[in-house]
């Protein structure tokens, strides 16, 4: 059993057969799906949104694991529970009232996720702690796949796995995974490791071997 959960995110994936993309990486291999949701506002892209999700959603029995990049993101989380997303987060700079957010998650029998910016503290979630099942650290500015891993972000990790205590919280790494930064993530204390270019690379032909290079330097390390 792999410690690592390793989610490609279908950003890049081939949007004219997602359903089918969703298939593909989960026979190689794929934990959880992950689903990056872009308003054009809170980041500098557009991607898709609930009624994308529900067409796909038939496709596998894993968690889709969604990660709203929009403010707003209260008045639609509902729509996202309805299309079927496991997992919402939520961006602690998305709105003045990020314990509502996640209360409202939990409501609506989803698990709540908060991600944090690169540069946004770790003390923006001290008093969330206890509302959140995942924390899901940006390693790039989020809007586009494709772009350099940030470094410093490594420390935030570490001082996360400390801040979460024995708490049941998931610690997932977004931007830049590759398989030489993974086990410098899974050595801090992540535990989820979301990837885009590195797994869709090569095509669909490579996807299994994407993953499994991920995950066996990832788990290697792990703590
Ligand atoms: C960026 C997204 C990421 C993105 C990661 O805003 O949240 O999920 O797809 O892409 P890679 O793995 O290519 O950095
Ligand atoms: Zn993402």
């Amino acid at each position: 059993m792999s410690k690592t959960i390793i989610a490609p995110s279908v950003l890049s994936a081939d949007f004219s057969k997602l359903g089918d993309e969703v298939e593909s990486v989960v026979k190689a291999g794929a934990d959880w799906i992950h689903l990056d949701v872009m308003d054009g506002h809170f980041v500098p892209n557009i991607t898709f949104g609930p009624p994308v999700i529900k067409a796909i959603r038939n496709r596998t029995d894993k968690i889709f694991d969604c990660h709203l990049m929009i403010a707003p993101a209260d008045p639609y989380l509902a729509a996202f529970a309805d299309a079927g997303c496991d997992y919402i987060t939520v961006h602690a700079e998305a709105g003045p009232h990020l314990d509502r957010s996640l209360q409202t998650i939990r409501a609506l029998g989803k698990k709540a996720g908060v991600s944090l910016n690169p540069s946004t503290h770790e003390s923006a979630i001290d008093y969330v702690l206890d509302r959140l099942d995942l924390i899901l650290l940006m390693t790039v500015n989020p809007g586009f796949g494709g772009q350099a891993f940030i470094p410093a972000v490594i420390e935030k990790v570490a001082r996360i796995k400390k801040m979460i205590g024995t708490r049941k919280i998931d610690i997932e790494i977004d931007g830049g995974v590759t398989p030489e930064t993974a086990p410098l993530l899974t050595a801090a204390g992540a535990n989820v490791l979301v990837a885009g270019s590195a797994v869709f690379k090569g095509g669909e032909t490579q996807y299994a071997s994407n993953i499994a290079a991920i995950r066996a330097v990832a788990d290697a390390a792990a703590l």
